[in-house]
């Protein structure tokens, strides 16, 4: 049996899509910058912070960079196979089944435990800002167990429900979504810009000496810190413009939408992390973050002295990372949906409902499952390894562009990557460069979850995948 049996990228392109086509640019863009602002900039800036210092904004263009260069390789596939499941799909055509099996079941680490980890990131703003009202949530239910030393806490009830809240969303259909989603990023985009407009005036350039006391890379107490290791835990931040591509099949005009769509969510995303980061470790010395990891922005507003900017900045954290949970989900439901239409995941998870035109069975199976996990998840650990899943990913579609140009030189592209090979290579210079920088218990974590894809490709998928009638 030939394990790289590949897809003809002129049968896929043929196919009819059931989905409704309703997206345009802006639409992506906004989906894009509502999938990637969240718990990267409102959560992990504090841990980010002590592992690298004031230099925290140049691990964030290092990773900028990283996914700046994916993004192109990302387009360019997106403008040429704008068919829904994203990397997953392009490998089908480039590298052949198992391989797009394997980006498949990365990809469901992406998104599923990744939105699994934002909800437990937007639970603790949320307990925060209701506890700021006078509602206060029993502690036990806070968060999982043993996430907080010393504190007993049983299952995290708020990131539970928040996830079958947007589940109930996204199976009623993209209309729904898209508004939301529009709505939500507005704000949040409003106010990171009211917090740097507000807080900018109280930066002291002393408190950017040294501007990276850990180098490049090195060890403190043992834990890996500096720039680069930085760079592999805020890379989290970035993770999402991917999730663009997924909805190729509900984008008008895609091949010019897509790429368009891809790269200014990156962009912008870019230019409000690194001013936000510049000025945070501006205001406060990165060493005070220590206290506040759980929502390292109001130890800055706790030092400006501004109070009332602290339930609005808690807002915009809420609903900032709603929106990351909601792209995610909505990521992963049409990933399961493209496994499921190609026999590698049962036939259960592509069923479109009539009404809403939406895989609605497999939303509603992966969102009680993420809600679970989101119940029950350490979001520190799960954060590392959805980055290394994606990382991966990353590396093997910036490969298959290589190979699709070699194969296919005269396939249309709406739009092609600039300076290959240079940049698909430099792309997965970057994503190996940040995979080096996770620790050691990560990359063991991530084998498993592989090991784990692999019995169920030999046990099921491969039997049913609808290659065998090809
Ligand atoms: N980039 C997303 C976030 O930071 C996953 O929450």
């Amino acid at each position: 049996m030939d394990l790289f049996r590949k897809k003809d990228i002129n049968v896929l392109l043929s196919r009819e899509s059931p989905l409704k086509r309703t997206l345009h640019t802006w639409d992506l863009t906004f989906l894009g910058v509502g999938a990637i602002i969240g718990t990267g900039i409102f959560v992990l800036t504090g841990k980010g912070a002590l592992t690298t210092g004031p230099s925290l904004a140049l691990s964030f263009l290092i990773a900028a960079i990283c996914c700046g260069f994916a993004g192109l390789c990302y387009a360019e596939f997106a403008s040429m196979a704008p068919v829904a499941g994203s990397a997953y799909t392009y490998s089908y055509i480039s590298f052949g089944e198992i391989i797009t099996f394997i980006i498949g079941w990365d990809l469901i680490l992406e998104y599923a435990l990744g939105s699994a980890t934002v909800a437990a990131g937007w639970s603790g703003y949320f307990v925060n800002f209701v506890g700021n009202l006078g509602w206060h949530i029993p502690k036990v239910l806070t968060a999982a167990a043993g996430t907080t030393p010393g504190v007993t806490t049983y299952f995290n009830l708020p990131a539970f429900c928040i996830v079958l809240l947007i589940t109930t969303i996204i199976a009623m259909g993209i209309n729904q979504t898209k508004h939301v989603n529009d709505v939500m990023v507005t704000i949040k985009i409003a106010v990171i810009l009211l917090f740097i407009v507000s807080t900018v005036w109280f930066i002291k350039t002393k408190n950017w000496h040294p501007f990276a006391p850990y180098g490049w890379y090195s060890f403190n107490h043992g834990t890996a810190s500096g720039i680069i290791p930085g760079a592999s835990i805020v890379f989290f931040s970035f993770i999402g413009f991917d999730s663009v591509s997924s909805s190729a099949e509900e984008t008008v005009n895609p091949s010019k939408t897509l790429p368009r769509g891809i790269l200014l969510s990156l962009l912008i995303a870019t230019v409000l992390y690194i001013a936000m980061t510049l000025t945070m470790t501006g205001v406060v010395k990165y060493t005070v973050f220590a206290k506040y990891l759980d929502a390292p922005i109001l130890a800055v507003l706790a030092k400006t002295g501004q109070g009332w900017l602290s339930m609005i900045v808690s807002l915009g954290a809420i609903l900032g990372m709603t929106t990351v949970i909601l792209v995610q989900l909505y990521g992963q439901s049409r990933i399961t949906y493209s496994m499921s239409r190609d026999g590698l995941f049962p036939k259960f998870f592509g069923e479109v409902s009539l009404k809403h035109q939406t895989p609605y069975k497999g939303t509603w199976f992966f969102g009680i499952v993420t809600a679970i996990t989101a119940g029950l998840v350490n979001l520190n650990i799960l954060a590392e390894l959805v980055n290394i899943g994606t990382l991966t990913a990353f590396i093997l579609v910036s490969a298959g562009i290589l190979w699709m140009r070699k194969k296919y030189p005269d396939i249309h592209r709406g739009f092609m990557a600039p300076w290959v090979p240079v940049s698909p290579i430099i792309s997965i210079a970057f994503c190996l460069l940040l995979v080096v920088g996770l620790n050691w218990e990560t990359w063991i974590r991530f084998l498993v979850w592989f090991a784990i894809g692999m019995a169920i490709y030999f046990g099921y998928a491969r039997k049913h995948s609808k290659m065998n009638e090809e």
